[in-house]
Protein backbone atom coordinates (compact mmCIF):
# COMPACT_ATOMS: atom_id res chain seq x y z
CA UNK A 1 0.00 0.00 0.00
CA UNK A 2 1.47 3.38 -1.14
CA UNK A 3 2.12 5.99 1.94
CA UNK A 4 0.48 9.03 2.78
CA UNK A 5 2.70 12.13 3.43
CA UNK A 6 4.51 12.82 5.38
CA UNK A 7 6.81 9.32 4.80
CA UNK A 8 7.77 7.83 8.42
CA UNK A 9 11.26 7.19 8.28
CA UNK A 10 13.19 5.23 10.50
CA UNK A 11 17.17 5.46 10.41
CA UNK A 12 19.33 2.25 10.98
CA UNK A 13 22.87 3.33 11.66
CA UNK A 14 23.15 7.12 13.42
CA UNK A 15 26.74 7.21 12.68
CA UNK A 16 28.29 9.96 10.47
CA UNK A 17 26.67 10.03 7.71
CA UNK A 18 23.15 9.83 9.20
CA UNK A 19 23.34 13.48 10.18
CA UNK A 20 23.68 14.53 6.47
CA UNK A 21 20.39 12.39 6.62
CA UNK A 22 18.33 13.81 9.32
CA UNK A 23 19.14 17.17 8.28
CA UNK A 24 17.57 16.32 4.72
CA UNK A 25 14.74 15.23 6.70
CA UNK A 26 14.14 17.87 8.50
CA UNK A 27 14.26 20.48 5.40
CA UNK A 28 10.84 18.37 4.13
CA UNK A 29 8.73 18.38 7.15
CA UNK A 30 5.67 18.16 4.95
CA UNK A 31 6.98 14.80 3.34
CA UNK A 32 9.02 13.37 5.47
CA UNK A 33 9.14 12.32 9.34
CA UNK A 34 11.86 10.40 11.27
CA UNK A 35 10.02 8.49 13.82
CA UNK A 36 12.77 6.03 14.65
CA UNK A 37 16.40 5.34 15.11
CA UNK A 38 18.35 2.63 15.27
CA UNK A 39 22.27 2.03 16.59
CA UNK A 40 23.94 -0.14 18.89
CA UNK A 41 25.77 2.95 20.08
CA UNK A 42 23.66 4.75 22.54
CA UNK A 43 25.63 7.97 22.13
CA UNK A 44 25.54 7.92 18.32
CA UNK A 45 21.73 7.15 19.27
CA UNK A 46 21.33 10.18 21.32
CA UNK A 47 23.42 12.75 18.68
CA UNK A 48 20.64 11.91 16.06
CA UNK A 49 17.74 12.04 18.73
CA UNK A 50 19.37 15.65 19.31
CA UNK A 51 19.80 16.83 16.19
CA UNK A 52 15.82 15.74 15.31
CA UNK A 53 14.95 17.71 18.19
CA UNK A 54 11.55 15.26 18.75
CA UNK A 55 11.73 12.23 20.28
CA UNK A 56 11.94 8.98 18.01
CA UNK A 57 11.50 5.61 19.72
CA UNK A 58 15.23 4.50 20.19
CA UNK A 59 16.03 0.99 18.98
CA UNK A 60 19.83 -1.38 19.51
CA UNK A 61 18.26 -4.19 16.92
CA UNK A 62 17.29 -3.54 13.60
CA UNK A 63 14.75 -6.95 13.46
CA UNK A 64 13.32 -6.15 16.91
CA UNK A 65 12.67 -2.62 15.33
CA UNK A 66 11.21 -3.85 12.20
CA UNK A 67 9.28 -6.00 13.84
CA UNK A 68 7.21 -4.61 16.88
CA UNK A 69 7.40 -0.72 15.62
CA UNK A 70 4.31 -0.04 13.45
CA UNK A 71 5.06 3.67 12.53
CA UNK A 72 7.71 2.97 10.10
CA UNK A 73 6.76 3.20 5.84
CA UNK A 74 10.84 3.65 4.72
CA UNK A 75 14.10 2.60 6.36
CA UNK A 76 17.97 4.42 5.67
CA UNK A 77 20.42 1.78 6.01
CA UNK A 78 23.61 3.92 6.47
CA UNK A 79 25.87 0.72 8.63
CA UNK A 80 29.19 -0.64 7.92
CA UNK A 81 29.27 -1.86 4.80
CA UNK A 82 29.39 -5.63 5.41
CA UNK A 83 25.72 -5.14 7.08
CA UNK A 84 23.83 -3.58 4.20
CA UNK A 85 22.72 -6.77 2.38
CA UNK A 86 21.42 -8.93 5.85
CA UNK A 87 19.40 -5.17 6.62
CA UNK A 88 18.32 -4.57 3.23
CA UNK A 89 16.83 -7.84 3.24
CA UNK A 90 15.20 -7.97 6.79
CA UNK A 91 13.62 -4.63 5.29
CA UNK A 92 11.97 -6.10 2.46
CA UNK A 93 10.73 -8.76 4.38
CA UNK A 94 9.14 -6.36 6.74
CA UNK A 95 7.94 -4.58 3.48
CA UNK A 96 9.19 -1.38 3.96
CA UNK A 97 10.57 0.79 1.37
CA UNK A 98 14.80 1.63 1.34
CA UNK A 99 16.80 4.53 1.15
CA UNK A 100 20.17 2.32 1.35
CA UNK A 101 23.72 3.74 1.08
CA UNK A 102 26.35 2.61 -0.96
CA UNK A 103 27.63 0.01 -1.58
CA UNK A 104 24.38 -2.10 -2.22
CA UNK A 105 26.18 -4.87 -0.24
CA UNK A 106 29.89 -6.44 -0.22
CA UNK A 107 28.65 -9.24 -2.98
CA UNK A 108 27.31 -10.20 -5.91
CA UNK A 109 25.63 -13.29 -4.72
CA UNK A 110 23.96 -10.81 -1.91
CA UNK A 111 23.11 -8.02 -4.56
CA UNK A 112 21.38 -11.06 -6.67
CA UNK A 113 19.37 -12.25 -3.54
CA UNK A 114 18.43 -8.08 -3.05
CA UNK A 115 17.27 -8.04 -6.49
CA UNK A 116 15.09 -11.36 -6.49
CA UNK A 117 13.83 -10.18 -2.80
CA UNK A 118 12.27 -7.23 -4.01
CA UNK A 119 10.88 -8.68 -6.96
CA UNK A 120 7.20 -7.83 -7.65
CA UNK A 121 6.75 -6.48 -4.02
CA UNK A 122 6.25 -2.95 -5.21
CA UNK A 123 8.73 -1.50 -2.76
CA UNK A 124 11.12 1.14 -3.77
CA UNK A 125 14.34 0.91 -3.60
CA UNK A 126 16.70 3.75 -3.84
CA UNK A 127 20.46 3.64 -3.82
CA UNK A 128 22.44 6.73 -1.55
CA UNK A 129 23.58 7.62 -4.75
CA UNK A 130 23.19 11.11 -3.39
CA UNK A 131 25.94 12.96 -6.26
CA UNK A 132 23.32 12.13 -9.00
CA UNK A 133 21.37 14.99 -7.40
CA UNK A 134 24.15 17.40 -7.93
CA UNK A 135 23.44 19.88 -10.28
CA UNK A 136 26.72 19.40 -12.17
CA UNK A 137 25.44 15.85 -12.69
CA UNK A 138 22.55 16.80 -13.81
CA UNK A 139 23.49 19.50 -16.26
CA UNK A 140 26.08 17.54 -17.73
CA UNK A 141 23.69 14.79 -18.17
CA UNK A 142 21.19 16.56 -19.85
CA UNK A 143 23.93 18.83 -22.68
CA UNK A 144 25.07 14.80 -23.31
CA UNK A 145 21.51 13.64 -23.80
CA UNK A 146 20.58 16.75 -25.87
CA UNK A 147 23.37 16.23 -28.19
CA UNK A 148 25.95 19.24 -26.91
CA UNK A 149 29.23 17.45 -27.62
CA UNK A 150 28.25 14.59 -29.93
CA UNK A 151 29.16 11.35 -29.62
CA UNK A 152 30.46 10.23 -25.99
CA UNK A 153 34.07 9.30 -26.76
CA UNK A 154 36.09 9.48 -23.59
CA UNK A 155 35.31 10.63 -20.00
CA UNK A 156 36.84 10.38 -16.94
CA UNK A 157 35.36 10.61 -13.25
CA UNK A 158 37.28 11.28 -10.07
CA UNK A 159 36.96 11.58 -6.71
CA UNK A 160 40.36 12.46 -4.51
CA UNK A 161 41.02 14.06 -1.20
CA UNK A 162 43.22 13.27 1.86
CA UNK A 163 41.45 11.38 4.06
CA UNK A 164 42.22 12.84 7.65
CA UNK A 165 40.59 10.29 9.53
CA UNK A 166 42.03 7.40 10.85
CA UNK A 167 40.52 4.08 10.01
CA UNK A 168 42.80 1.77 11.58
CA UNK A 169 40.43 0.37 14.17
CA UNK A 170 37.26 0.90 12.61
CA UNK A 171 35.51 -1.06 10.21
CA UNK A 172 37.04 0.54 7.15
CA UNK A 173 39.87 -0.88 8.46
CA UNK A 174 39.05 -4.40 7.84
CA UNK A 175 38.68 -5.44 3.82
CA UNK A 176 36.20 -7.99 4.60
CA UNK A 177 33.85 -5.19 6.56
CA UNK A 178 34.47 -2.55 4.08
CA UNK A 179 33.87 -5.04 1.30
CA UNK A 180 37.51 -3.72 -0.23
CA UNK A 181 38.96 -0.90 0.32
CA UNK A 182 38.70 3.34 -1.39
CA UNK A 183 37.03 2.03 -4.54
CA UNK A 184 33.86 0.42 -2.85
CA UNK A 185 33.83 3.77 -0.73
CA UNK A 186 34.10 7.14 -2.32
CA UNK A 187 35.15 5.23 -4.99
CA UNK A 188 31.74 3.72 -5.52
CA UNK A 189 30.56 7.57 -6.34
CA UNK A 190 32.94 8.45 -8.98
CA UNK A 191 31.60 4.77 -10.36
CA UNK A 192 28.00 5.51 -10.47
CA UNK A 193 29.01 8.93 -11.90
CA UNK A 194 30.60 6.95 -14.90
CA UNK A 195 28.17 4.39 -15.48
CA UNK A 196 25.49 7.42 -15.77
CA UNK A 197 27.08 8.98 -18.58
CA UNK A 198 28.44 6.60 -20.16
CA UNK A 199 24.98 4.78 -20.45
CA UNK A 200 26.21 1.52 -21.87
CA UNK A 201 26.71 -2.10 -20.12
CA UNK A 202 30.36 -2.30 -18.92
CA UNK A 203 32.41 -5.00 -21.36
CA UNK A 204 35.90 -4.78 -19.74
CA UNK A 205 37.53 -3.44 -16.62
CA UNK A 206 41.56 -2.86 -15.62
CA UNK A 207 42.43 -1.41 -12.19
CA UNK A 208 45.57 -0.36 -10.48
CA UNK A 209 45.43 -0.01 -6.76
CA UNK A 210 47.38 1.37 -4.03
CA UNK A 211 47.92 2.37 -0.33
CA UNK A 212 49.73 5.36 0.86
CA UNK A 213 48.33 6.78 3.76
CA UNK A 214 45.51 5.21 5.55
CA UNK A 215 46.44 2.03 7.88
CA UNK A 216 43.38 -0.22 6.04
CA UNK A 217 43.89 -3.10 4.79
CA UNK A 218 42.35 -2.43 1.40
CA UNK A 219 43.36 0.36 -1.23
CA UNK A 220 43.21 4.06 -0.75
CA UNK A 221 44.04 5.05 -3.90
CA UNK A 222 42.25 3.45 -7.11
CA UNK A 223 42.90 4.16 -10.80
CA UNK A 224 39.96 2.01 -13.17
CA UNK A 225 40.21 1.65 -16.79
CA UNK A 226 36.91 0.67 -18.16
CA UNK A 227 35.88 -0.15 -22.03
CA UNK A 228 31.93 0.28 -22.42
CA UNK A 229 29.82 -1.88 -24.96
CA UNK A 230 29.57 1.20 -27.31
CA UNK A 231 33.00 1.82 -27.10
CA UNK A 232 33.11 4.58 -24.92
CA UNK A 233 36.48 4.60 -22.63
CA UNK A 234 36.47 5.97 -19.23
CA UNK A 235 38.81 6.37 -16.45
CA UNK A 236 38.10 6.44 -12.35
CA UNK A 237 40.63 7.95 -10.31
CA UNK A 238 39.72 8.01 -6.57
CA UNK A 239 41.78 8.81 -3.50
CA UNK A 240 42.01 9.58 0.48
CA UNK A 241 45.69 9.98 0.07
CA UNK A 242 46.05 12.54 -2.44
CA UNK A 243 43.87 15.44 -3.63
CA UNK A 244 41.74 15.83 -7.33
CA UNK A 245 45.34 16.48 -9.82
CA UNK A 246 45.60 20.09 -10.03
CA UNK A 247 44.27 21.28 -13.15
CA UNK A 248 41.95 18.37 -13.78
CA UNK A 249 38.39 18.29 -13.01
CA UNK A 250 36.22 16.04 -11.09
CA UNK A 251 33.82 14.84 -14.52
CA UNK A 252 35.34 15.49 -17.81
CA UNK A 253 34.00 14.11 -21.05
CA UNK A 254 35.06 14.28 -24.85
CA UNK A 255 32.29 14.12 -27.25
CA UNK A 256 33.52 14.19 -31.28
CA UNK A 257 31.61 17.41 -31.21
CA UNK A 258 33.16 19.28 -27.99
CA UNK A 259 33.75 18.82 -24.65
CA UNK A 260 32.17 18.96 -20.78
CA UNK A 261 34.09 19.50 -17.80
CA UNK A 262 34.23 20.72 -14.43
CA UNK A 263 34.51 20.32 -10.18
CA UNK A 264 31.65 21.06 -7.89
CA UNK A 265 29.62 23.90 -9.07
CA UNK A 266 31.28 25.19 -11.95
CA UNK A 267 31.11 24.06 -15.00
CA UNK A 268 32.98 24.19 -18.64
CA UNK A 269 31.44 23.46 -22.49
CA UNK A 270 33.79 24.09 -25.13
CA UNK A 271 32.55 22.59 -28.48
CA UNK A 272 34.51 21.18 -30.97
CA UNK A 273 36.72 24.20 -32.97
CA UNK A 274 36.08 26.83 -29.80
CA UNK A 275 39.18 28.08 -28.19
CA UNK A 276 38.41 28.95 -25.23
CA UNK A 277 35.10 27.11 -22.66
CA UNK A 278 32.27 28.64 -21.87
CA UNK A 279 31.82 28.94 -18.01
CA UNK A 280 28.64 27.92 -16.45
CA UNK A 281 28.43 28.30 -12.57
CA UNK A 282 25.39 26.19 -10.95
CA UNK A 283 23.55 26.71 -7.67
CA UNK A 284 24.97 24.68 -4.61
CA UNK A 285 22.63 22.47 -3.07
CA UNK A 286 22.59 19.53 -0.11
CA UNK A 287 22.55 16.82 -2.39
CA UNK A 288 21.07 14.49 0.60
CA UNK A 289 18.28 16.68 1.23
CA UNK A 290 17.59 16.60 -2.59
CA UNK A 291 17.77 13.00 -2.17
CA UNK A 292 15.37 12.65 0.26
CA UNK A 293 12.55 14.87 -1.21
CA UNK A 294 13.25 12.91 -4.46
CA UNK A 295 12.83 8.97 -2.35
CA UNK A 296 9.86 10.46 -1.12
CA UNK A 297 8.92 11.79 -3.74
CA UNK A 298 8.87 8.17 -5.31
CA UNK A 299 7.66 6.08 -2.78
CA UNK A 300 4.46 8.47 -2.37
CA UNK A 301 4.01 7.90 -6.26
CA UNK A 302 4.79 4.13 -6.06
CA UNK A 303 7.34 5.04 -8.62
CA UNK A 304 10.85 3.98 -9.39
CA UNK A 305 13.62 6.15 -9.02
CA UNK A 306 16.08 6.79 -11.58
CA UNK A 307 19.14 4.37 -9.85
CA UNK A 308 17.74 1.37 -8.28
CA UNK A 309 18.85 -1.97 -7.31
CA UNK A 310 20.14 -2.70 -10.62
CA UNK A 311 22.43 0.01 -11.31
CA UNK A 312 23.59 -0.35 -8.04
CA UNK A 313 24.21 -4.41 -8.68
CA UNK A 314 26.02 -2.91 -11.80
CA UNK A 315 28.29 -0.51 -9.78
CA UNK A 316 28.51 -2.87 -7.27
CA UNK A 317 29.68 -5.37 -10.34
CA UNK A 318 32.51 -3.13 -11.64
CA UNK A 319 33.80 -2.67 -8.22
CA UNK A 320 34.31 -5.77 -7.45
CA UNK A 321 35.76 -6.81 -10.85
CA UNK A 322 38.10 -3.76 -10.61
CA UNK A 323 39.70 -5.40 -7.40
CA UNK A 324 39.45 -8.64 -9.21
CA UNK A 325 41.44 -7.26 -11.61
CA UNK A 326 43.97 -5.00 -9.17
CA UNK A 327 44.63 -7.95 -7.69
CA UNK A 328 45.71 -10.18 -10.93
CA UNK A 329 48.70 -8.33 -12.03
CA UNK A 330 51.55 -10.23 -14.02
CA UNK A 331 54.54 -9.29 -12.44
CA UNK A 332 56.37 -7.37 -14.90
CA UNK A 333 59.64 -9.22 -14.50
CA UNK A 334 57.88 -12.46 -15.98
CA UNK A 335 56.86 -10.97 -18.83
CA UNK A 336 60.48 -8.89 -19.80
CA UNK A 337 62.10 -9.98 -23.22
CA UNK A 338 65.30 -12.32 -22.58
CA UNK A 339 68.43 -10.31 -22.19
CA UNK A 340 66.37 -6.86 -21.39
CA UNK A 341 66.82 -5.10 -17.98
N1 LIG B 1 26.93 9.23 0.39
C1 LIG B 1 28.02 9.67 0.97
O1 LIG B 1 28.60 10.68 0.58
C2 LIG B 1 28.52 8.94 2.19
C3 LIG B 1 29.46 9.54 3.02
C4 LIG B 1 29.90 8.83 4.14
C5 LIG B 1 29.41 7.56 4.39
N2 LIG B 1 28.51 7.00 3.54
C6 LIG B 1 28.01 5.64 3.75
O2 LIG B 1 27.22 5.61 4.93
C7 LIG B 1 27.38 4.37 5.61
C8 LIG B 1 27.84 4.65 7.03
O3 LIG B 1 29.06 5.36 6.99
P1 LIG B 1 29.47 6.32 8.19
O4 LIG B 1 30.64 7.07 7.72
O5 LIG B 1 28.30 7.03 8.68
O6 LIG B 1 29.94 5.21 9.25
P2 LIG B 1 29.92 5.30 10.82
O7 LIG B 1 30.84 4.26 11.32
O8 LIG B 1 30.12 6.71 11.26
O9 LIG B 1 28.41 4.91 11.19
C9 LIG B 1 27.95 3.59 11.18
C10 LIG B 1 27.00 3.43 12.36
O10 LIG B 1 26.47 2.11 12.34
C11 LIG B 1 26.36 1.67 13.68
N3 LIG B 1 26.30 0.21 13.72
C12 LIG B 1 27.32 -0.67 13.55
N4 LIG B 1 26.85 -1.94 13.67
C13 LIG B 1 25.52 -1.83 13.91
C14 LIG B 1 24.48 -2.78 14.12
N5 LIG B 1 24.70 -4.10 14.10
N6 LIG B 1 23.23 -2.32 14.35
C15 LIG B 1 22.97 -0.99 14.38
N7 LIG B 1 23.92 -0.05 14.21
C16 LIG B 1 25.16 -0.46 13.96
C17 LIG B 1 27.62 2.23 14.35
O11 LIG B 1 27.49 2.26 15.76
C18 LIG B 1 27.70 3.60 13.72
O12 LIG B 1 27.02 4.58 14.48
C19 LIG B 1 28.38 3.58 4.78
O13 LIG B 1 27.66 2.78 3.90
C20 LIG B 1 29.12 4.63 4.00
O14 LIG B 1 29.66 4.17 2.77
C21 LIG B 1 28.05 7.67 2.46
Amino acid sequence: MTPTPPLRLAIIGTGGISQAHAAGILAHPDRLVCTALCDVSDEQLKQRSEQLGHNPALFHDWRRMLADYREIDAVIIALPHHLHGVAVLDAVAANKHILCEKPLCTSLEQADAIVNALRGTGLVFMPGHNQLFAPMVREIKQRLVSGAIGQLRWLRSQDCFINQADFAEAWRGKSQLQGGGELIDTGYHAAYNLMYFAAAPVAQVRATFGRYRQAIEGEDTASVQVLFENGVIGEILTSWAFAKPHGTHAIHLIGDQGELFGTNNVLYYLPLGASEPERIELPAVRTFTEQLAYFADCVLAGQRPLHSVEESREVLALILRATDSAAGWEPYAAKRPQGRP
